[in-house]
């Protein structure tokens, strides 16, 4: 497809315009602007390297809510080179563009920009790139080095290309919501960034693109992880403290043969440092593991109890934690 079709009247379930072109995005934004919409219609974006599973939809159907329905949802389907590392799945990541349309457009997508590489880096890997910092180089950062300043950069260009006034992130990737938070506070981007809730199969497995690399046995072994989180979520809301949620949820990493794990932690969901072993109040239960050559990251929020209201005397932490 090369030529951007016409584009699908806003806030129906027809066929989105597919846009592959700088152009035919513009022709795309530019059309709906002319279209009258109301003061309060707004234009929403979802980014997405493709792949689409219903993770991506529960984005694009809040999408369709924050703009309204006579507001624009775009939907950008692009695997960037920049935030893969070199032994990375960059060549073999899933791609199906027929079928992500289909998807969207059930999902009330009024515009897909699939651009290719040349069209969003055309003079080749950019000299000038976004670096994420400190909220780059923790967690992800130490096993993907680089990768939250390739994602930061390529954010920005597609908010610059699609000026959108929402974008939608999801909540699985907590450390790349931060970092765009981040981002767009840092550099006065106007632009509101909404973070949508992860989204699970029944058996809990969180969705992700790369969840199609798992055999049948490998899905069962992935599952360790969102058993893991729930087992530290329970110990929290049992009024348990920061040692004990790490050790329930590493007890059962470590138990279960065929996960290797690169990082459990306990972070502050506002800066994603680690917290103290006395922390109280909100915090975010990260992992990353890999599962045969599968990656795969998975969070939950859990909310540390105070030692008084676990009973416990200030100073006189039970010993479990
Ligand atoms: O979350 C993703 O799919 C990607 O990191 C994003 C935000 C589309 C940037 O390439």
């Amino acid at each position: 497809m090369t030529t951007a079709e016409t584009a699908a009247p806003t806030g129906d379930l027809a066929r989105p315009a597919v846009v592959r072109t700088r152009a035919e995005l513009r022709d795309a934004l530019g059309a709906w602007a002319l279209s009258g919409p109301d003061a309060s219609d707004r234009r929403a974006v979802v980014m997405t390297m493709g792949a689409l599973h219903e993770g991506h939809l529960q984005l694009v159907r809040r999408a369709r809510q924050e703009a309204g329905p006579s507001g624009q949802v775009v939907v950008t389907i692009f695997v960037n080179r920049l935030q893969f590392g070199a032994n990375e799945d960059l060549d073999t990541y899933p791609r199906d563009l027929e079928g992500d349309i289909a998807k969207v457009a059930s999902a009330g997508a009024d515009v897909v920009f699939a651009p290719t590489p040349d069209v969003v880096y055309p003079d080749g890997d950019p000299i000038v790139r976004v670096r994420a910092g400190h909220v780059g180089e923790v967690l992800e950062g130490v096993f993907r080095p680089g990768h939250m300043d390739g994602v930061l950069t390529v954010v920005l260009k597609l908010l610059h290309l699609t000026r959108p006034d929402v974008a939608l992130f999801g909540e699985k990737d907590a450390q790349q919501l931060l970092a765009v938070r981040r981002m767009v506070r840092d550099l006065d981007i106007d632009v509101e960034i909404v973070g949508v809730p992860t989204v699970r199969d029944p058996d809990g497995l969180a969705m992700s693109s790369r969840n199609a690399y798992l055999s049948d046995a490998e899905r069962q072994v992935a599952l360790t992880l969102s058993r893991a989180l729930r087992a530290g979520a329970q110990e929290a809301a049992a009024g348990h403290g920061a040692g004990a949620v790490l050790a329930s949820a590493s007890g059962i990493l470590n138990d279960t043969a065929g996960v290797v794990v690169d990082y459990l932690a306990l972070v502050d969901p506002a800066t994603v440092d680690e917290v103290s072993a006395d922390h109280t109040g909100p915090a975010l239960l990260l992992v990353a593991a890999r599962v045969g050559t599968t990656r795969l990251i998975d969070n939950q929020a859990v909310d540390v109890a105070a030692p008084a209201e676990r009973g416990v005397a200030p100073g006189q932490e039970a010993s479990r934690e």
